[in-house]
Formats: C-alpha cells, structure tokens, sequence
C-alpha cells in the first residue's frame, strides 16, 4: 500500500493538523464531542451544521443502520447561534463551522456569528432532504455562487460541500469556485430510501434520507475525480472513507485531504486507525499522489 509522509497541510486557507477531517454531523453537534476527535487524532473538524433558526429537525426514525452504510434525515436539528458559545472552548483549534441558510443573505448572518471564532467555514449546499436548504439551493449555480460570495467576501476561509445529487457535479464545482470558496467538499450524502417490507412503509420519518457509508465510496470517488478535471481549488474527498487505502485512492483522484463521517460511528478511533496505517517518515509527499490517476 502507498503510504505517505506526515505532518500539517493547509487546505483552502484552513491549517490542519493531518489530513483527515471529521465530517459534519458527526459527534459534531457539542464542543465536547468536537474536542474530544481532535484528541483522537483528527486533523482538523467539522461541526454539525448550524442554521439561522433553531430547529427541532425531522420527525423519527432519523437513522437507518445498513449493511453498507447509514441512511439518515436528521433535518437539519441545531442550536442556531447558541452554537456559538458551544464551540467557544476550542478557540484557536482547526475548527471549521458547518452553515446553511435559504439564501445569501442567511449564509451571510450565520456566518458573522461565527468569524473570529473558527478557522474556516463548511457551506452545506448538499442536505438531500430538507425544504428549502442543502440540494434545493446547491442544485443551482447561481445560488451557490451568490451564497458562496456572501461568506467567501468576509476573507473567512471558505469551503462548500456539494451534492452528488445532480447530473454535472462540475458545474456546480464551478459555480463555487466563481464564488470564491477556497475549497471543494466532494460528497454530502446520496439521497435514498428504504421501505418497511413488515410495515408497508418507508423506515424514515421523512421517508426520504440520505445515504452514507462505505456504499457511497466509488460515488464519492467519481466526483473528485470530476472535479480535479474541471476546478483549480482543492477538493477534499468525503463519503463512505474506512481505511488508509481509501484514503490515497481519493487522493489519486485529485482530494488533498478527506472528510471521515459514517465510519466514526463504528469505530471512534477511526483516525488513529487510519493513520497508522496511512503515514510513514519515509512514505512518499502527497504532490506525487494528488491526481497521480489522471492523464
Ligand atoms: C441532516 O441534518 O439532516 C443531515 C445533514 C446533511 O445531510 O447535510
């Protein structure tokens, strides 16, 4: 297996430790929690997203466990701006703020709330199942150019979390690049369902959900794959990682760091795990794997 060499990396103007990253939703919703995965080795984490309501999320069941994965509509549950002093504890450490808003001018407010208190924002353009935020505003380039803009102006670090629910992920990648983010987050869950064969009806509450986990991971693949071929940013390499080698076959496609959810819930040392295995002082720089798969 390839292994690469270790220490900090920078992605799109966020200074992480190593370049494994807790993705949002994930033990992202206290500071605790959030802490608690940097001690256990990520490089860098995401928060839970934050909107500019509180909100209770959708009704339950919330969460499927699969065999391949997790299919989830949690609908978007979160604090609002109480957040903010949630996370204050962990000033100065590489936290990146998950946000959302319905517009510009949302993305905008949430945002404020945070600078000068977190390292970077993560705009969640992507939720595949929740009215009039995630995928309803990230399936149009115009808005997630306009919405990227609104955060990316504050010289805030600025990464955008796309879906792969659409039929030219580029174009949206585009989109966010024109709009200043400094990096790409390829890929927010596939939207899915399943259905109750016992009850005749769907297992979620909000029937539809989003897919994660070790299902998604050729998915996920594929966009960065896309994308290293369309966009100049970064891209960080997100859905259904468990392992060292998925790790460098995302980087192979083009991501210069990753983003680990689903698998967190199976083992909490996940990033220990995946970084013994994954660097070596002998191994090899990232600059020969980043992409190495195209041409
Ligand atoms: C949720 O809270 O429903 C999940 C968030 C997401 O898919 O981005």
């Amino acid at each position: 297996m390839v292994v690469i060499r270790p220490g900090p990396v920078t992605v799109g103007g966020v200074a992480l430790k190593n370049h494994l990253v807790l993705a949002a939703g994930v033990l992202g919703t206290t500071g605790a929690s959030l802490s608690r995965m940097l001690s256990l080795g990520a490089g860098g984490v995401v928060t839970k997203s934050v909107g500019p309501v509180p909100k209770d999320g959708h009704p339950g069941p919330c969460v499927a466990v699969l065999d391949d994965g997790l299919l989830n509509a949690m609908g978007l549950p979160n604090p609002s701006k109480d957040f903010v002093e949630e996370i204050a504890p962990l000033a100065g450490k590489p936290v990146v703020a998950s946000i959302f808003g319905t517009n510009p001018e949302e993305f905008a407010a949430v945002a404020g709330w945070f600078t000068g208190r977190v390292a970077g924002f993560e705009l969640n353009l992507s939720c595949p199942h929740a009215e009039g935020y995630g995928a309803a505003i990230g399936t149009d380039p115009k808005l997630v150019e306009a919405c990227t803009r609104a955060v990316s102006s504050t010289g805030i670090p600025t990464w955008v979390k796309l879906t792969p629910n659409v039929t030219d992920i580029t174009a949206i990648g585009k989109a966010a690049e024109r709009g200043g983010a400094g990096a790409i987050v390829a890929i927010n869950t596939v939207k899915a369902m399943r259905i109750s064969t016992g009850l005749r009806r769907p297992v979620l509450g909000n029937r539809y959900g989003g897919l994660s986990g070790t299902a998604i991971f050729p998915v996920g693949v594929r966009c960065v794959y896309e994308l290293y071929e369309a966009c100049k940013i970064p891209i960080i390499g997100c859905g259904g990682i468990v392992s060292a080698d998925n790790v460098v076959e995302m980087m192979m496609a083009g991501a210069r760091a990753v983003e680990i959810g689903s698998a967190v819930s199976d083992n909490i040392r996940i990033f220990e795990t995946i970084s013994a295995e994954l660097y070596a002082k002998d191994g090899c720089g990232v600059e020969e794997i980043i992409g190495c798969a195209h041409g």
